[in-house]
C-alpha cells in the first residue's frame, strides 16, 4: 500500500546551507498494517510523515501509495497531527462534517455520518460544543473522528497523544486500537513512546539520529486483540520494550 524507496529529504535552510533530515529510507507497508516510527528527536519522523501525506516535497528517492507516486495531499491519506488544530469557529460536529462537505456530501448526510463517528469516539454529547470548550483528550478524539469520517485508507498520525496526560493517553490508545481492529486501515504512527509503539503496532521502525535512516524494523508478534493490563504481565511484551529501549538509547548516544 505504501512503498517508500531510498527516500531522502534535504531542506534548504534560511542560512543557505542544505540540511539533510532523512537519508535512504526504504519501507513497504502492506494494506491494513499498523506501523509505528520511533527515533530520537529531530531524526525526521514528522518530515517522513509529511512527505507520505504529500505536504512536503521529496528530494531523493520516491514514495508510492497504491502504485502511484505521491504528488500532494489526497483523501486516501488522513492526517492526525498533534498540532492539527480543529477549526475554532466550528462546533465539534461542524469540524467532523467538514471533510465530508468538502467531498460534496450534502450537509444533512455529512452531519449524520459525523454523528456516527462522534459516537464511536465517545463525543456524541459534545457535538454542539466548540473546540475551546473541550479538554485536550476530547479535542484529539474530535480530530481523529474528523479524519476517520472521510474514510481514508491510510491514517498518518504524528504523536497524536503526545500532549495528553498519562491516563488520557492510555484511554485513547485503547480506543484507537479497538477502532482499528474494526476498520483495519493502514496506519503510520509516529511516537516517542516505546510502550505505545509495542502495544499498538504490527511493526516498529526505529530510525537513527540525524539524518534519519532505518536502524531496525522490529515485528511485534503479540496476539490481538491486545489488552494492556494483560500485556504488562506478558514476558514477550517486556522483551520487546527492553529491546526497543536499548535501540533508542544507543541512537541517542550515537
Ligand atoms: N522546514 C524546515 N527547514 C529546515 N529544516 C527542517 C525543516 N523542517 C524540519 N527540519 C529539520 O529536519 C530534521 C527533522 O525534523 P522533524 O521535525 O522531522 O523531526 P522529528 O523526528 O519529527 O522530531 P521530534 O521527535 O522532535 O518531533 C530536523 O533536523 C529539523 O531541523
Ligand atoms: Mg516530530
Amino acid at each position: 500500500m505504501i512503498h517508500i524507496e531510498q527516500l531522502g529529504k534535504t531542506f534548504q535552510t534560511s542560512r543557505g546551507t542544505p540540511h539533510t533530515a532523512i537519508q535512504d529510507i526504504s519501507l513497504d507497508v502492506p494494506e491494513g498494517q499498523f506501523v509505528s516510527i520511533l527515533g530520537p528527536s529531530g531524526c525526521g519522523k514528522s518530515t517522513l510523515l509529511y512527505m507520505v501525506g504529500g505536504f512536503e516535497q521529496v528530494t531523493a528517492g520516491q514514495i508510492q501509495v497504491n502504485g502511484k507516486a505521491v504528488q500532494g495531499p489526497g483523501p486516501d491519506r488522513g492526517p492526525v497531527f498533534q498540532e492539527y488544530a480543529l477549526f475554532p469557529w466550528k462546533t465539534v460536529l461542524g469540524n467532523v462534517a467538514y471533510g465530508l462537505r468538502e467531498q460534496g456530501v450534502s450537509r444533512r448526510e455529512a452531519e449524520a455520518r459525523a454523528m456516527v463517528w462522534l459516537e464511536k469516539v465517545k463525543l456524541k454529547d459534545y457535538a454542539h460544543f466548540y473546540p475551546r470548550e473541550l479538554s485536550g483528550g476530547m479535542r484529539q478524539r474530535a480530530a481523529i473522528a474528523r479524519t476517520l469520517a472521510y474514510e481514508p485508507k491510510i491514517l498518518l498520525m504524528d504523536e497524536p497523544f503526545g500532549a495528553l496526560d498519562a491516563h488520557t493517553r492510555l484511554t485513547l490508545q485503547a480506543e484507537l486500537l479497538s477502532l482499528w481492529e474494526q476498520l483495519h486501515n493502514t496506519v503510520l504512527f509516529v511516537t516517542h513512546s516505546v510502550d505505545e509503539a509495542v502495544y499498538l503496532s504490527d511493526r516498529v521502525v526505529v530510525l537513527t539520529g540525524t539524518p534519519g535512516r532505518v536502524r531496525e524494523i522490529v515485528s511485534v508478534e503479540l496476539p490481538r486483540p491486545r489488552v494492556r493490563a494483560e500485556l504488562l504481565r506478558n514476558q514477550t511484551y517486556q522483551e520487546y520494550i527492553i529491546r526497543l529501549e536499548g535501540l533508542l538509547v544507543a541512537e541517542a548516544h550515537a
